[in-house]
């Protein structure tokens, strides 16, 4: 049973002499309850991956199936029916993407249960029973997005997509943006969600954050995934030379880090 299987799934960007191609051949299973981190430097797929999942960019080759339904021949009005009934939330790499800045902070929350056609009571009744769970005053409720911080208003994007109660949660960065303080309270709020039986894609530049929650790390590098596993055998064992170069780079994990000589040596590996 997987929440989410693509299967040689291609994307391309552009037309012509402009197209390239930013996901090449990539597989990937989601189980239910399952935490896979996705991880890669900048411009590898991630994002790329995530909107592909949710039908934002089409795709070029391949197969996504998301809770059985095969999507891959979707056209726009399925892929909106689809993102309507909530079986998948994205957060957006900019927290600011998903809440509208002229619109108090209860509001972006309930939209999506209104456009399920839940009363817009039951709605706002929902969202004060939701705030405490990603550890949010619901005063804040009447508050506009402006007058939250930054990470208050990355929670409130968690809190907006998980009020559908969605089977698959894709999280982009969603830490990054954070100073350290905030990054340990979001990451907190997802290993609590674990217990719901959500399965996430939590998708990150660095391993050390996502090694520690994610059962498996999956790695993207110039939009191939070079390599799934579960977080354990990716940081023991790594197999791509990119794998490598991030375990040594990651802080976090500084058992496994090597010195400045040996990074040098994978990123001279790579680009050869
Ligand atoms: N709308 C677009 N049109 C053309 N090219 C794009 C578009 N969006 C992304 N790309 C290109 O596709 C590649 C993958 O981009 P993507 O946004 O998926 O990377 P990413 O791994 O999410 O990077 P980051 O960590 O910086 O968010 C990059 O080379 C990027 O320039
Ligand atoms: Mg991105």
């Amino acid at each position: 049973m997987t929440v989410l299987r693509i299967t040689d799934l291609d994307v391309h960007y552009g037309l012509g002499r402009r197209r390239r191609q930013a996901l090449k051949g990539a597989s990937l299973e989601v189980r239910p309850g399952e935490v896979v981190g996705l991880i890669g430097e900048t411009g590898s797929g991630k994002s790329t991956l995530a909107r592909a999942v949710l039908g934002l960019v089409p795709a070029s080759g391949g197969r996504i199936v998301i809770d059985g339904e095969d999507v891959s021949g979707y056209r726009n009005r399925q892929w909106r029916s689809l993102r309507r009934r909530g079986v998948v939330q994205y957060v957006f790499q900019d927290p600011l993407r998903s809440l509208d800045p002229d619109l108090p902070v209860v509001d972006s929350l309930i939209e999506p249960l209104l456009i399920q056609g839940v009363p817009r009571e039951e709605a706002v009744a929902k969202a004060r029973t939701f705030l405490p769970k990603v550890r949010l005053d619901p005063e804040l409720l009447d508050r506009l997005p402006a007058q939250l911080s930054g990470g208050q208003r990355q929670r409130v994007a968690v809190a907006r997509a998980l009020i559908t109660e969605p089977k698959l949660v894709i999280l982009d960065e969603p830490v990054s943006a954070l100073d350290a303080a905030n990054r340990v309270g979001v990451l907190e709020i997802l290993k609590d969600l674990r217990a719901t039986g959500i399965a996430l894609v939590f998708i990150s530049h660095d391993l050390g954050s996502v090694a520690g929650i994610a059962d498996r790390v999956a790695v993207l590098y110039q939009g191939e995934l070079v390599e799934v596993g579960t977080a354990r055998e990716v940081v023991a064992t790594p197999r791509h030379p990119y794998t490598r170069l991030l375990i040594s780079s990651a802080p976090t994990l500084r058992t496994a880090a090597a010195g400045r000589a040996e990074r040098e040596a994978l990123r001279a590996l790579l680009t050869a």
